[in-house]
């Protein structure tokens, strides 16, 4: 069995799925209300955060995802005690009895996730060790840690390369530190933050992410008595506290899994309510979803996304860092763009490797080209990256249902309306790896009436 089949089997495992395969007959418009809970983006980053306090923290509307529960029992082997549940959307953090966990045990874990990574500076403070396995995550690229090492060792930490992982240690303490980062990076941008709260003095982060789920990072931060200012030009100051209490907090919620069933349902031609949705996360979705001809309501309650009728039209995207498009949108927007009426373009900038599930769209009778060097285009915004690749879509095609293995997250998820949107019927496999970051998916299937059933 490979690595991603492992990977996926244990992933629905912690989510109780019945199978790692479902069936689906497509050609149904979606149509009903679902709820979006806590960003996995947020949630799993304000759980590491809670081995920073001496007091229990609470974080609610967690959603019932894989990674959760791998964040879960990577902080439990760490000596926190966890009460609540990811079912319930409430979890209880005490990090009163923080320790040092086996690498082995490190390992066994982390093969599915990049959170390690952050436990560092948090471990750091507590422990003055940390150790970081060989990291997973989703296979959309090389995924380098470089920026999170600089940053550790600008604060003073000592890293040491060994066979089995990455030793990082602390022996004089850490101190606050001017850093710069290369590129916009969310984690390395996540690892400053976890580090410089409790690191003696200033820190002054430039060149910082700023996206919404750091904002909320910050927030959380914030509650637990830390000190950060955002400033203009991406530049965040942090002035190290020497203590931090437990949080209370409700996750700011999706916004990838609202955009992603947004797609469901443009490309099925359907209607869906995501409850929970907010409208000033999802500014720059919003505007491609109307471009394309998808209609949305805000509501009170959160956002109704539809297809109200008519031919969708092409559109022309990059990836971007926040407020940009974000890379994550891109792979379930790319199955609607399928069915509009002419030729549309996504250029992913944030990864190397992010139209991988393209493969599968095209044997379903979609026409994709994709450029692993880039496509040249007079009008791009932004400076082009040496890593871009392109994606041109001509629509509208039909597409037939075929057998799809889930490669990763989101791409998983763009094989899944794909499937919903094809005539006949599809076998997806390895779908506990969209259990990483989807709660719940399939009740929100058969809510929203999808005809599938797993596989025996
Ligand atoms: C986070 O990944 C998210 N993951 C990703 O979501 C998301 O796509 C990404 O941010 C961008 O928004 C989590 O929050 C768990 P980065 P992260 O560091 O932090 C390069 C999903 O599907 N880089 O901003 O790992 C990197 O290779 C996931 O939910 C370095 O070169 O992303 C990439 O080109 C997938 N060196 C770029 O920066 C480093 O040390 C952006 O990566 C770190 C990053």
């Amino acid at each position: 069995m490979n690595s991603l089949v492992q990977d996926a089997r244990k992933a629905a495992e912690r989510v109780g799925l019945k199978s790692d395969t479902i069936v689906i007959n497509g050609g149904r418009p979606l149509r009903g209300t679902i709820d979006v809970r806590g960003a996995k983006n947020l949630v799993t980053k304000a759980m590491v955060a809670s081995l920073l306090g001496d007091t229990t923290s609470t974080l609610r509307d967690v959603p019932d995802i894989s990674d959760v529960h791998v964040v879960a029992s990577l902080l439990e082997i760490h000596g926190v005690k966890i009460s609540g549940s990811a079912a319930t959307g409430v979890l209880q953090l005490d990090p009163a009895n923080v320790a040092s966990a086996k690498s082995a045990e490190i390992d066994a874990l982390s093969g599915s996730s990049r959170i390690p990574i952050l436990f560092c500076g948090p471990l750091l403070h507590r422990l003055g060790h940390a150790f970081i396995p060989d990291l997973g995550g989703c296979r959309i690229g090389d995924r380098p840690i470089d920026f999170h090492l600089d940053a550790l060792r600008a604060f003073g930490a000592v890293v040491d390369k060994l066979p089995s992982g990455i030793n990082i240690t602390a022996p004089n303490g850490l101190r606050g530190a001017n850093i710069e980062l290369p590129y916009p990076s969310v984690g390395a941008t996540e690892q400053v933050l976890l580090t410089g709260v409790r690191a003696l003095g200033t820190t002054e982060l430039k060149n910082a992410a700023i996206e919404p789920e750091i904002m909320d990072l910050i927030a959380v931060l914030q509650k637990m008595g830390a000190i950060i200012s955002v400033e203009p030009n991406r530049t965040i100051f942090i002035e190290g506290v020497e203590t931090l209490n437990g949080f209370n907090h409700r996750a700011l919620f999706d916004r990838n899994e609202a955009a992603s069933w947004a797609s469901a349902a443009l490309a099925t031609g359907g209607s869906i309510f995501t409850t929970g949705a907010k409208q000033s996360e999802m500014m720059t979705f919003l505007n491609v979803f109307r471009k394309i001809g998808g209609a949305f309501d805000i509501e009170e309650e959160g956002i109704r996304f539809y297809h109200p009728g008519g031919e969708l039209k092409p559109v022309v995207i990059e990836t971007d860092v926040h407020p940009g498009f974000m890379t994550d949108w891109q792979q379930p927007l790319i199955v609607a763009l399928t069915q509009a009426q002419g030729t549309s373009i996504v250029h992913e900038t944030v990864y190397e490797n992010r139209f991988g599930f393209t493969d599968a769209l095209i044997k379903m009778g979609a026409k994709i080209e994709v450029h692993k060097e880039g496509l040249a285009d007079p009008n791009r915004r932004v400076p082009r990256r040496p890593l871009e690749q392109a994606a041109v879509i001509s629509g509208p095609t039909k597409l037939h249902g075929t057998d799809l293995e889930v490669p990763d997250l989101r791409g998983g998820f763009s094989h899944l309306i794909a499937a919903l949107v094809a005539d006949g019927r599809s076998t997806v496999s390895n779908v506990g790896l969209i259990a990483r970051g989807y709660g719940d998916f399939v009740g929100k299937l058969e809510k929203l009436g999808a005809d599938f059933a797993f596989a025996a």
